[in-house]
């Protein structure tokens, strides 16, 4: 797991500063990567991204951004076959083969986790409170609320915002030592650097993306980037 901030002092205060990044085209055809071009969401990027956008409106776009990442990384969900009676009669259907989880990582990734629910009521919401070192980058783990028996045949760890990777290389291995036989992690904004940290280190997870940025500023922001999407969802500026 991450570790903590204790070693902040001894580190760089601009701790992307002269780090190497790759660019966008080097990471767009990384395999298992989804990257969306649907016109209904670049629309709504680009309010999310607007700074006269409010706070409850923001939260209202990643919600909204957040039901069509769902329908995008649930397309390959196992189903089974069952029959149901319709007024006139049997009809086949297909239901949903075994259990969905999520975990949001707190706190910016609630609004994504409400968007899930919105589009499949019945999953569980596993609650992962990680927080970045302004100052490392460095991943903290300070809330954890995952189940102890698990039953699900994938679980999503689910995050606005995929700046380094350290967070969400973090989450994977959370929900790694489940022992879930499927995982994938969704985000709304990734930067390169990120992007190909996460898929190198684990490759065998799906990753779903509503929008690719260009690079990370010294500080460890995407650009052009949202800003902060936690504080934009909650108004704590
Ligand atoms: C932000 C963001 C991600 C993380 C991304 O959270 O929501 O969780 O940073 O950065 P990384 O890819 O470099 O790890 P933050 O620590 O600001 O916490 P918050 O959600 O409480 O605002």
């Amino acid at each position: 797991m991450a570790e903590t901030s204790t070693q902040s002092d001894e580190r760089p205060s601009l701790p992307m500063a002269g780090v190497p990044q790759p660019t966008r085209e080097e990471v767009l055809k990384l395999p298992r990567v989804h990257i969306s071009s649907h016109p209904v969401m670049v629309h709504k990027m680009t309010a999310l991204r607007d700074k006269n956008t409010s706070p409850p409106e923001f939260y209202r776009l990643v919600k909204e951004i957040g039901a069509l990442l769902a329908y995008e990384a649930t397309t390959s969900l196992a189903v089974e076959p069952i029959t149901v009676e319709t007024p006139l009669g049997p009809a086949p259907g297909q239901q949903l083969a075994g259990g969905i989880g999520v975990m949001p990582i707190l706190r910016a990734g609630l609004g994504l986790a409400e968007a899930f629910r919105e589009v499949i009521p019945d999953i569980q919401v596993w609650h992962l409170g990680l927080r970045r070192n302004e100052h490392t980058l460095q991943a903290m783990e300070y809330y954890n609320r995952l189940p102890h028996k698990v039953d699900l045949q994938v679980a999503y760890a689910i995050d606005p915002m995929l700046a380094t990777g350290g967070s969400a290389i973090d989450a994977i291995n959370v929900l790694k030592r489940r022992g879930i036989p499927r995982l994938s992690y969704v985000c709304i904004i990734a930067a390169p650097y990120g992007l190909l940290k996460l898929a190198q280190t684990h490759p065998d997870i799906d990753i779903y993306v509503a929008a690719l940025d260009e690079s990370l500023n010294d500080y460890g922001f995407i650009l052009p980037g949202l800003g902060d999407a936690g504080d934009r969802q909650f108004g704590t500026y």
